[in-house]
C-alpha cells in the first residue's frame, strides 16, 4: 500500500491550516517542521533589515530542525507546505529537504503567501533534492480557496 506524508512549516499558522486539509484529503501522516530555535515574532519581522529571517536569507543559512521524520523511507509521496518567503521556500525547507533521501519519491509543494504566486519556487528548491525526487506540482493556495480546491489538487497528484 502506498503511504503519504505531509510536512509543513508555519510560524504564523496560515500554512498549518492548509497542511491539515492536505493531510486529511490525502490520508497522510503529518509532521511539523519546527526550528530547533523557535522563531519569535521579531525574528520574522522582514521589514527589519536586522531580523533573523533576513540574516538567514542573506547568509543562505541552514536552519536546524527539531526532531526527524521516523521511517521516512516508507513514504512514496510527500507533500511539503510552507509560507512563501522572499518569493520562494524558506531556508528551513531547504534544510529539511537536504536532510533526507528522496529517491523514488513523488513530491508536491503547497504554500500560502501574502499575494505572490509560486513563481520559481520549485526550480529554486530542486538542487536540494540532490537529483532525486520528482516535484509533481507546486501551488500557492489563496485564503479564499476552499476545501474542494485542495481536494481536487491533492487527488490530481496521488
Ligand atoms: C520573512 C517573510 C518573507 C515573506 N515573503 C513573502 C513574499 O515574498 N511574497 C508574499 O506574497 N508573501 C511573503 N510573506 C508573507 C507570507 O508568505 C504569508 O503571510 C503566509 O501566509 C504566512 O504563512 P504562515 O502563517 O504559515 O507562517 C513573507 C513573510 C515573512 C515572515
Amino acid at each position: 500500500m502506498s503511504r503519504t506524508l505531509t510536512v509543513y512549516f508555519s510560524p504564523g499558522g496560515n500554512t498549518a491550516k492548509l497542511a491539515k486539509a492536505v493531510a486529511k484529503v490525502s490520508e497522510s501522516e503529518l509532521f511539523e517542521i519546527k526550528p530547533r530555535d523557535p522563531y519569535t515574532p521579531g525574528d520574522i519581522k522582514w521589514t527589519n533589515p536586522l531580523a533573523r529571517c533576513n540574516k538567514e536569507k542573506l547568509g543562505k543559512k541552514d536552519v536546524p530542525i527539531e526532531g526527524t521524520v521516523e521511517n521516512f523511507g516508507d513514504f512514496d509521496t510527500v507533500f511539503i507546505g510552507f509560507p512563501i518567503w522572499y518569493y520562494g521556500a524558506p531556508n528551513i525547507i531547504s534544510t529539511f529537504v537536504k536532510s533526507y533521501s528522496w529517491e523514488g519519491k513523488k513530491v508536491a509543494l503547497f504554500a500560502t503567501s501574502g499575494g505572490s504566486d509560486i513563481g520559481r519556487t520549485a526550480e529554486k528548491l530542486l538542487p536540494c533534492f540532490n537529483g532525486n525526487g520528482e516535484i509533481k506540482a507546486a501551488k500557492v493556495f489563496r485564503p479564499s480557496e476552499n476545501g474542494e480546491a485542495v481536494r481536487t489538487w491533492v487527488m490530481g497528484i496521488l
